[in-house]
């Protein structure tokens, strides 16, 4: 038996305790330990019933999910399974925390199951891009019933202790130490000779609409295989006896391993969790944080307030005028009764958190006492230089002092002040409240505990958190510049921007780049176009018809035109005509014969472009490792999570075919397709992003 198990005797109960922290994952030695534990308890002569708890914080979190893509090892997890249920002996799961994959598999394969109040279950294995392949398919259906099954399943869903025992999953919840309530249980289970109750015995589910259900949770995945993979093998408990039925899963199951979209999934189920983890910041302690200022009650500013509230921050949010200050607390208090509608938040808190936890004022005084400040004025460099300036003379010694700037350089802001070492970057991302994705980026003399406590602040607001240098417009958005020039260019050659936005959305993009420009507001990429158009490179391509547009007054959404007509009261928009007469009007100007793109084309260009922009941002340091590029682009960019990210994308398709892509691209624009350097040294040396990302973490 190996150390992962630890075997202890109590009467005629044999307890079997996992012991593989953080979260028992069901690693190689974990197996062996449980197969051969099972083997000692049913020799152990006079035990009846074998309890199996979790050491630590939860029961089992599933399979070792860092095993997956290696050579298998022996026992392996439905096996195991198997095997435990088909014991002579009564076996019982005591369970809290989370039990969650193959953690759930195991306990379904005990006969009985009980768990703590506050504990969790669910078989969330299509989030990796699998389906559960311990069993799980199988036996859930013929506990809960096959449109249960079809809903946890698919959704992979964290269910709460109270309705697992409503759906049937579990059979009793009873508060104390897992062990010793789950003693007592078995105890009272023997002592009514409670028979054996193996899952696989019992009938399977009956019969649905199999292709319907098949196809309508494919299209809710909007190309994610996974789910309706599942509906397959859920299709199998129905169809075929218990044995065959496993065989069928595992055969999905395999199949699932080999895909593309399972090595994206889990290259961002590791990513989320190593984005924030940063070698320079051990041991680094963070500042304390209780009160936060933010400056400009806009968009932007109104959402960070709500964050910082819903997070349990006091807020002291300052605006220039009384009536930008009431529109700022209107902002907020939107916002936040958002969340009240949608339960976040009770009606008691929503009072709370927009009277004594918010102060909303005109005057920089208020500002002294607080922890750390985001400013989120308008984008201008001299207004920021005043408002720092203003910062540094009243905030107390050691505050942060943070800019929310998108592209301004936050050097020259920092030397605005007699302490840079406190200056940071925080780049949100609207709507500030919602969206995922924090950049925080680290200026030159930015000392390290600030930018330990720019992480901590992410932490508390329930954000992803990456790490960026300074550069015009960070990690994203200047790689989003760059993604987006190269779908201008094939506008300007030929493509139009619905197919665009069509194939992209296909390749899975929550939008295509012209629906998030028109949502954006158009405005922003013209002033853009034209505070460069001076130092702007005599090669460089440039689309003007949207600047016709503009002029007249068009600028997305906010005023119901842009790339689409958006009608009041309806969602999305239809294409706008004026558009494809613009763009024609400009191809004629600039004597372009429009040529054809097929969208698998418009993706690869797309994308290629996207992977070149982000080499160089690893070669100038802006992003310290390609996962920091993965994550900046799912969390904050709409970027489809079943890729992992654009880096992970290059790495799947292989380096040498994207340079060679790249080369090619570069006949017809060789100012725009300049390949990066980065991605023919790692091509040199044998090497992807991936071998990068290993080589940060050691
Ligand atoms: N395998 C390997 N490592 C795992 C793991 C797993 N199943 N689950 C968590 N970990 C690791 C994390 O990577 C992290 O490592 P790190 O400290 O080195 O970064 C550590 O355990 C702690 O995890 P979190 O930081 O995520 O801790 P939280 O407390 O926030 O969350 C959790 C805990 C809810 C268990 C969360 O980690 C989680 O959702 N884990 C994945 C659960 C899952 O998907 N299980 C299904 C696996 S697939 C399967 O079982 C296939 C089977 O059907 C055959
Ligand atoms: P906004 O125009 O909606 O809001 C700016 C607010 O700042 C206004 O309410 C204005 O009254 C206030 N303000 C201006 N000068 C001030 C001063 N000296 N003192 C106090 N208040 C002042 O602008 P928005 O969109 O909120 O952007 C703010 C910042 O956030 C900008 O730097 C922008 O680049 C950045 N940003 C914007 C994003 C967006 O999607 N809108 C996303 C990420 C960053």
């Amino acid at each position: 038996m190996t150390d992962k198990i630890a075997y202890t005797r109590h009467d005629d109960i044999a307890v079997l305790r996992i012991q593989n922290p953080p979260v028992n994952a069901l690693g190689v030695a974990v197996r062996r330990g449980l197969a051969d534990a099972v083997d000692r308890a049913e020799a152990d002569a006079g035990v009846r019933a074998v309890l199996i708890v979790g050491d630590g914080r939860a029961f089992i979190a599933g399979a070792d999910i860092s095993e997956f893509g290696k050579p298998p090892m022996s026992p392996n997890l439905p096996d195991l399974c198997n095997r435990i249920e088909a014991s002579p002996l009564v076996v019982v799961a005591s369970m809290h925390g989370v039990s969650l994959g193959g953690g759930l598999e195991v306990a379904m394969a005990a006969h009985y199951r009980i768990a703590q109040p506050g504990s969790r279950v669910g078989l969330p294995e299509v989030h990796l891009g699998l389906l559960p392949g311990a069993g799980g398919t199988q036996r859930l259906p013929r506990l809960i019933g096959v449109e249960n099954a079809i809903e946890v399943i698919t959704t992979g869903r964290h269910i709460q202790a109270a309705e697992a025992l409503e759906l049937g999953i579990i059979d009793k919840i009873e508060e104390g130490d897992p062990e010793t309530v789950g003693l007592a249980y078995t105890k009272s289970l023997l002592a009514k000779d409670a028979p054996r109750r193996p899952i696989s015995e019992m009938p399977g589910p009956d019969p649905i609409d199999w292709d319907a259900t098949y196809a309508a949770i494919l299209k809710k995945g909007r190309g994610q295989i996974s789910p309706a993979t599942a509906v397959r093998a859920i299709q199998a408990a129905s169809e075929l006896e218990f044995s065959k039925g496993m065989t069928r899963e595992r055969e999905l199951f395999m199949e699932l391993m080999k895909t593309d979209q399972r090595k994206g999934l889990i290259h961002a189920f590791f990513g989320e969790r190593a984005v924030s983890n940063l070698p320079e910041l051990k041991g680094v302690e963070p500042r304390p944080l209780q009160s936060i200022g933010v400056i400009g009650g806009g968009t932007m500013g109104a959402g960070i307030a709500t964050a910082a509230l819903l997070a349990g921050f006091k807020v002291v949010l300052i605006e220039m005028k009384k009536e930008a200050a009431d529109a700022a607390q209107d902002r907020i208090s939107g916002n936040l009764s958002g969340a009240l509608k949608r339960g976040k938040i009770t009606q008691t808190q929503f009072d709370a958190l927009t009277t004594t936890a918010l102060e909303v004022s005109v005057n920089y005084d208020s500002l002294s006492d607080v922890d750390l400040v985001v400013e989120a004025v308008f984008e201008d460099m001299s207004v920021k230089k005043q408002v720092f300036a203003k910062l540094d003379a009243i905030c107390k010694p050691g505050a942060i002092l943070a800019t929310n700037t998108s592209y301004l350089d936050i050097n020259e802001i920092a030397a605005s002040t007699t302490r840079p070492k406190d200056v940071i970057g925080l780049h949100f991302f609207s709507p500030a409240h919602v969206m995922k994705l924090l950049e925080v980026v680290v200026a030159d003399q930015t000392a390290l505990d600030v930018t330990a406590t720019g992480f901590a602040l992410g932490k508390a607001l329930g954000k992803t958190s990456v790490r960026a240098g300074v550069c015009d417009g960070f990690i994203g958005n200047r790689i989003l510049a760059t993604y987006r020039t190269a779908a201008d260019h094939m506008v300007l050659d030929g493509a139009s921007p619905y197919q665009i936005d069509k194939a992209l959305t296909d390749f899975g993009f929550a939008m295509g780049p012209y629906a998030v420009a028109d949502l954006a507001g158009l405005d922003i990429g013209w002033a853009t176009r034209k505070r460069k158009a001076p130092e702007r490179h005599p090669d460089e391509r440039v689309p003007t018809y949207i600047d016709r547009l503009c002029e007249q007054g068009h600028f997305g959404q906010k005023t119901g035109q842009g790339y689409y007509i958006y009608e009041k009261g309806k969602r999305g928009g239809v294409p706008n005509p004026e558009i494809t007469r613009l763009i024609e009007a400009e191809q004629q100007a600039l004597g372009i014969t429009p040529q054809s793109f097929t969208d698998a084309q418009i993706v690869r260009r797309y994308m290629c472009a996207m992977v070149n922009e982000g080499a160089r941002v690893l070669e100038e340091g802006i992003a310290a490792r390609p996962l920091d590029i993965d994550m900046t682009l799912l969390f904050g960019y709409g970027f489809p999570r079943y890729w992992g990210g654009p880096m992970k994308w290059a790495d799947i398709q292989g380096l040498p075919q994207v340079l060679a892509d790249i080369e090619e691209y570069a006949c017809e624009d060789a100012w725009f397709w300049r390949p990066a350097p980065l991605l023919r040294d790692l091509i040199a040396k044998g090497q992807d992003f991936e071998h990068m990302n290993k080589e940060a973490a050691t």
